[in-house]
């Protein structure tokens, strides 16, 4: 999605997340897992594992992936896809740092200027 489709929400700073964790946002009735890695990158995705629903912001952080909570499936951040043997997708959310502050990207509804 082009960089001006969206629209950039400051939702915190680097600081309110802790390193190989994640916090959760709200936006439009959906709940989205903002996770941070020991190397400070910083991930968006839906908050909930493609296998059955699980929430993936409960997981164990790993270099960019996580461990679903539930049934252990493994979610890679920065693409959202289950990795190994498993398939499937998790949404993911286009996300910046500004420094310490972190903006979202949500995806512009339609026709709004
Ligand atoms: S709910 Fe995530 S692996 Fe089953």
């Amino acid at each position: 999605m082009r960089q001006d489709d969206l629209l950039w929400i400051a939702i915190g700073s680097l600081s309110d997340i802790p390193q190989r964790g994640a916090r959760c946002v709200e936006h439009s009735g959906k709940v989205i897992a903002i996770f941070r890695s020991f190397e400070d990158e910083i991930f968006a995705l839906e908050d909930i594992c493609t296998n059955c629903d699980g929430p993936i912001s409960q997981g164990i952080v790993s270099d960019r992936s996580v461990s679903c909570p539930i049934c252990n499936w493994e979610i890679d951040l920065k693409n959202g896809q289950a990795l190994g043997a498993d398939v499937g997708q998790v949404q993911t959310y286009a996300i910046q740092r500004q420094e310490q502050d972190i903006l979202l990207g949500l995806p512009l509804a339609r026709g709004v200027a």
